[in-house]
């Protein structure tokens, strides 16, 4: 088994020390699992500059694409993504935030379904939750299959060394996120993550080829394999969650009526 560690903390502070004990406790329960690094702080990951270029052309216009090239490669190679972020001022911290952007083009159309998380975030007081909830749920929208959450309060400038409680949910979660990567078992989506699926795959239709706005949206949502189905064909969706999945679909059809996001050509 492969682990990726993305160190979003622009330092190895309390959060990689918490991301850290994590991998001490898969460790310990499988000494053979293989875990890489990314430290945010020395990719030099320029700013997203807002051009756009991927969500109409494709990531391979990003002016950074090479960098997030190798990224995108090693979310997609390794079975598990330990995502570490720091809480500032409520919210994940700028770096952490300054990659979650280069990927949100994902969002339009999803690619990660067989990947699963554990997002680590640290604060001295409060919000570490909200900081894991938005990247999960970042992750998620890009088709990570499972997310687990480990929020930390650490009551500590940079000098975080984990209690014993600390130490305990720690190993509780990191032991549930290594088991559920092991266990190989993809999870059937829930309807909260059918319904921007389905919206997507609805208004997509407004930017096929030939159209007056056409992006990576419209091949994407005309691939034969994806046109029929209310989540991506790999991943099982019950009987009964397919007539959410339609409905938001139409939905996003009919506004494709009336919305069309412009750009200068
Ligand atoms: C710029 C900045 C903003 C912060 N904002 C918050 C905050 O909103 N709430 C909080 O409880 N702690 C806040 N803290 C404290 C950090 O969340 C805490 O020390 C955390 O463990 C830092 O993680 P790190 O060492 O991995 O960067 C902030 C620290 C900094 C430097």
């Amino acid at each position: 088994m492969r682990i990726l560690m993305i160190n979003g903390s622009p330092h190895k502070g309390n959060t990689w020390r918490a991301m850290c004990a994590a991998r001490e406790e898969i460790l310990k329960e499988d000494p053979y699992v293989i875990f890489e690094e990314i430290h945010l702080s020395s990719l030099k990951l320029p700013f997203c500059t807002g051009c756009s270029l991927c969500f109409r052309k494709g990531r391979d216009y990003c002016p950074h694409s090479s960098i997030m090239k190798e990224v995108f490669d090693k979310m997609e190679a390794a079975d598990g993504l330990i995502f570490g972020a720091s809480t500032f001022y409520m919210a994940p911290n700028a770096l952490a935030k300054n990659l979650i952007d280069h990927w949100s083009f994902f969002t339009h159309r999803p690619h990660f379904f067989k990947n699963k998380a554990l997002v680590v975030s640290t604060t001295a007081g409060v919000f570490a939750n909200k900081t894991v909830d938005f990247i999960a749920g970042a992750l998620q929208s890009i088709g990570y299959n499972k997310c687990f959450k480990l929020p930390i309060t650490a009551y500590s400038w940079n000098v975080y060394d984990p209690d014993e409680k600390a130490r305990q949910k720690i190993k509780k979660v990191s032991l549930k996120f290594y088991k559920d990567v092991a266990s190989g078992k993809l999870h059937e989506p829930g309807i909260g993550l059918m319904i921007p699926y389905n919206l997507f795959r609805g208004m997509g239709l407004n930017y096929v080829k030939g159209s007056e706005y056409e992006t990576e949206d419209g091949v994407y949502w005309t691939d034969p394999k994806r046109v029929k189905a209310t989540y991506d064909p790999s991943i099982k969706v019950s009987f009964y969650k397919k007539p959410f999945g339609m409905l938001f679909y139409l939905v996003g059809k009919w506004s494709a009526r009336f919305i069309t996001i412009t750009y200068r050509k």
